[in-house]
């Protein structure tokens, strides 16, 4: 049963919180590294509760800063990007990468103030998929992000962006959950469907076995396999704080990595890092398919058009003769019971009734718990995370009724070794 105040720690992430304070010691990603051009239009961007801004200089470097200008709060997003920094339109002063502001042309030339002034800068990494931001200490700032999908080539890595309502651990422990999968993704009614008869759609009640990785666990779910005595084991590995990595359903060898990052309290950037370094067979191009895979965004945000004001366009008559939820798009089937829960955007999980396929989002809870308990006892983290130097690899396959599924799991992480040929 969780607490009130154990339910406060969890959630809350704005700076000084417990919880804010284990997810400022990893690099954050928060913007496709395409949606940044040179010399191109600022993002605003929300992290943690903090207001930012982000541009990409001439060079191509990427500076996230305080969104307010330091001279008298004016939105930098109206900036002007020069070069090799950003200019306010108010009274021009400019800011650079590291947030020292070079020029104030609103000073009479030797004025004291000259120089002198900073504003907040955030170190930012572009893995060229991804623009990442590390918003902690300095002096525990590990030198770089996770190296996940940067051996692959360009071409077979692809990122979407979709900015949620609700609380970050909703979102992330949905994404745990693979449970639900049997039910709120189920198109069991409509005939032959997108993906077949894959296990995780037909059973709606899989054993759990949960591996202890150090860095976060494995939840391998187990259900009947197509082979008679055979298991299917669809394993999804957890990197905590906001990372899983979720096997693809059409070809075991291709990921995809979500993040559930939290922009706010409120609010979750919900980024997805499609890998696939094996061909992905052309889908077919069925009305259902279609439907399946659309996201409309709302213009000039990441913010789809469907949302909980308009139900997210739930469809009766599909929900009756077509699939499960009567929402035509997978991942707007998740948010519809990710985004508002009780109605509201933060989970309260004092009201919960948990059974034992939940056991994956239980473990998940303690975890982080031990990460904010350690981090106030003696200023470390509990165990590495999504700092882990280890090649993830979660999968979907059958396995022979002997097989050790623990073994079996452990088998499928290696150790990365970064920087060596
Ligand atoms: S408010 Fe930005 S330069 Fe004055
Ligand atoms: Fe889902």
């Amino acid at each position: 049963m969780t607490t009130v105040e154990e339910n406060e720690r969890l959630v809350r992430v704005g700076p000084g919180t417990a919880m804010g304070g284990v997810l400022r010691r990893y690099w954050i990603p928060f913007l496709p590294s395409a949606d940044l051009g040179a010399e191109g239009e600022p993002k605003r961007v929300r992290l943690l509760g903090e207001e930012l801004v982000a541009f990409r200089n001439r060079d191509g470097r990427v500076g996230v800063l305080d969104r307010y200008c330091p001279h008298r709060g004016v939105d930098l997003f109206y900036g002007r990007n020069e070069q090799c920094g950003l200019r306010c339109i108010y009274h021009g002063w400019k800011m650079e990468l590291d947030g020292q502001v070079s020029d104030m042309p609103n000073l009479r030339a030797g004025t004291q103030a000259a120089g002198r002034v900073r504003t907040t800068a955030y170190p930012t990494y572009d893995d060229g998929t991804v623009l990442w931001a590390y918003l902690g200490p300095p002096e525990t700032r590990p030198s770089r992000p996770p190296a996940i999908w940067e051996a692959t080539a360009a071409e077979q890595v692809s990122v979407r962006r979709i900015d949620c309502r609700g609380n970050w651990l909703q979102h992330l422990e949905g994404q745990i959950d693979s449970s639900h999968v049997a039910f709120l993704h189920s198109y069991r009614s409509s005939g032959p469907h997108l993906f077949g008869d894959e296990a995780a759609y037909t059973d709606p009640n899989p054993d759990l076995e949960i591996v202890d990785t150090g860095f976060g666990a494995m939840f391998a779910w187990l259900r009947k396999g197509k082979a008679a005595g055979s298991r299917n084991v669809r394993m999804a590995q957890w990197a905590a704080p906001f990372m899983t990595g979720i096997a693809g359903f059409v070809v075991d060898g291709n990921h995809q990595f979500h993040f559930a990052v939290p922009e706010d309290d409120e609010h979750t950037i919900y980024l997805v890092v499609s890998h696939d370094p094996l061909p992905v067979p052309p889908r077919d191009d069925s009305e259902e398919t279609r439907r399946l895979g659309e996201l409309r965004y709302a213009p000039g945000s990441y913010r789809l058009e469907l949302s909980p004001e308009n139900d997210y366009e739930i469809d009766r008559e599909m929900q009756r003769t077509q699939n499960f939820s009567g929402i035509a798009s997978l991942r707007v089937q998740d948010l519809a019971v990710q985004e508002l829960v009780r109605g509201g955007p933060v989970a309260d999980r004092t009201r919960e009734h948990l059974v034992a396929t939940d056991r994956a989002i239980l473990f998940a809870r303690r975890r982080l718990a031990r990460l904010m308990d350690r981090l106030e006892a003696d200023g470390t983290l509990a165990e590495p995370g999504l700092l882990a130097e280890v090649d993830f690899r979660p999968f979907d396959h059958d396995v022979a009724a002997t097989t050790d599924v623990g073994e079996h799991c452990r088998a499928s992480v290696r150790p990365l070794r970064l920087g060596v040929g």
